[in-house]
């Protein structure tokens, strides 16, 4: 079994929260900037399946070891699912991460459904022949203004539902146990498990 995966993001945060889950597997988990591999596949997909899997693809094409990407968003009911594939690229160019999130808060005003959820598709290319897919979510609500400094993106205006913290207040292993990424990780290592449990039978 191959122990070294790279994790196909541009994002420090994302490669943290997959360390945290795949290193109990024995995983050793590889950035792009640990590997020099440059890499940043115009993410073409109309789904979050299809991008996370032309990222994975892309960046396994350049060195042939098994690739994970995420492609993850926040998906708003009130705002017709939006931004959902777009939440990286929300309100178009001369966004950061703070703007959007603001922007996002000020498209919510008027609105008293709240409702939202993350979600995280993740692809993994383990060799030539093999893809395995996962899909995580966490649902909850919107609030009106932004709370904590952990985590990235959205997190500061995301209430995970039972929780009176939002996803910026947690520490991350606390994310990590709810969060859509940490649970489409989950299913991601049971797939893999899977994998290799057949592999080994043949
Ligand atoms: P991606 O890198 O194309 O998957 O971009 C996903 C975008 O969705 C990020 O830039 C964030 O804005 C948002 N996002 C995804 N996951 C999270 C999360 O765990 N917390 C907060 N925002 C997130």
């Amino acid at each position: 079994m191959e122990k070294k995966f790279v994790i196909a993001t541009n994002n420090p945060h994302k490669v943290v929260e997959f360390k945290k889950i795949l290193a109990p597997l024995g995983i050793e988990c590889v950035s792009l900037k640990e590997m020099g591999i440059v890499c940043d596949a115009e993410e073409t997909g109309t789904t979050f399946a299809e991008n996370a899997y032309i990222k994975a693809k892309a960046v396994y094409d350049i060195c042939k070891l098994p690739t994970v990407a995420d492609d993850s968003g926040i998906c708003v009911d009130a705002l017709g699912g939006e931004p959902g594939v777009y939440s990286a690229r929300y309100g178009g160019e001369g966004y950061d991460d703070e703007g959007r999130m603001y922007l996002l808060l000020k498209n919510m005003e008027q609105q008293e459904n709240r409702a939202a959820h993350f979600t995280s598709s993740i692809s993994c290319v383990l060799n030539d022949e093999t893809v395995l897919n996962a899909e995580g979510y966490i649902f909850g609500r919107l609030t009106r203004e932004p709370r904590g400094t952990n985590g990235f993106g959205y997190d500061p205006i995301f209430l995970p539902d039972g929780y009176s913290m939002t996803t910026a207040e947690m520490e991350g292993e606390a994310k990590n146990a709810i969060s859509h990424r940490g649970n489409a990780l989950r299913e991601f290592v049971l797939k893999l498990k899977e994998y290799y449990h057949a592999y080994s039978d043949q």
